[in-house]
């Protein structure tokens, strides 16, 4: 997810970003699948999406590091790592620590509540601190849901809008809420999932019926079970 973002950021919004990973090793991956990959600019380019200076721009513009105190300068710091609230509580308790008192921070959480994952930043911070949820792979599907708590700042929201929007988002606004597992897309796609399980387990359709149901009745590009691709990396 994080070589997704930093793509669109620098692509659309002509950002300059910098990736921090833990290794050389994935950090060549996340260039990787910035430029080389399906999604990634060099074949944009060929496609026609993307104009070759805005594609070199792109290249140019997204840097990689292992140092966290690379991101020390950052205005917007957007966090991708593993779906594990300690994880990312720990991260943002030292990004608060080394980052200026006017950066924004971001997590990128499927689900998890935001309010948790600020607990170990600073009161300040907490006004500066919201969700930013973007959809896998990046590149493709445009939606950004930006996640609001109750102590964040009416202008960081604005701001965070606008960083979203310029990098070719499709804006989608909502709440925190403790108890709760997903914003928007995550809990409206889960209750549709219980649905055609219920449906496929009390043996009324097949998963290939369920799914041809909802690609050709609906549209979906692909439904819960596999079939035409579904959500994750096998994109
Ligand atoms: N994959 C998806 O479809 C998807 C969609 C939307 C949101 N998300 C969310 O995005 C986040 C990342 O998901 P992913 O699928 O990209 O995971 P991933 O495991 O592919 O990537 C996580 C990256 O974080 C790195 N990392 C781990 N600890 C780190 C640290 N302390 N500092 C810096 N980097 C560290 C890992 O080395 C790895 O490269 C999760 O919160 C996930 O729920 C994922």
């Amino acid at each position: 997810m994080g070589g997704g973002i930093a793509q669109v950021l620098a692509g659309f919004g002509g950002y300059q970003v910098t990736v921090r990973d833990l290794t050389q090793e994935i950090l060549d991956v996340t260039r990787e699948t910035v430029v080389e990959s399906k999604w990634g600019v060099k074949r944009a380019a060929e496609k026609g999406k993307l104009g070759f200076d805005q594609a070199t721009r792109t290249i140019e513009l997204v840097s990689y590091t292992l140092e966290l105190g690379d991101l020390a300068g950052c205005d917007l710091i957007i966090e991708a790592v593993p779906e594990k609230l300690e994880l990312k509580q720990t991260l943002f308790a030292e990004l608060d620590d080394l980052a200026r008192a006017e950066t924004i921070f971001a997590s990128n959480t499927s689900g998890l509540v935001i309010t948790e994952i600020a607990e170990r930043v600073s009161e300040a911070r907490k006004g500066r601190f919201l969700g930013m949820h973007f959809s896998n792979p990046v590149p493709v599907m445009r939606m950004c849901e930006v996640i609001t708590t109750p102590e964040v700042d009416a202008d960081v929201v604005d701001q965070v809008v606008e960083v979203a929007e310029k990098a070719g988002r499709a804006v989608c606004m909502v709440k925190d809420q403790p108890g709760t597992y997903g914003f928007i897309l995550n809990r409206v796609f889960a209750a549709a999932y219980r649905e055609a399980k219920k449906i496929v387990d009390d043996g009324l359709a097949t998963e290939e019926d369920v799914d041809k149901a909802m690609i050709t009745g609906r549209n979906w590009p692909a439904a819960f079970f596999g079939n035409r691709g579904g959500i994750g990396k096998q994109w």
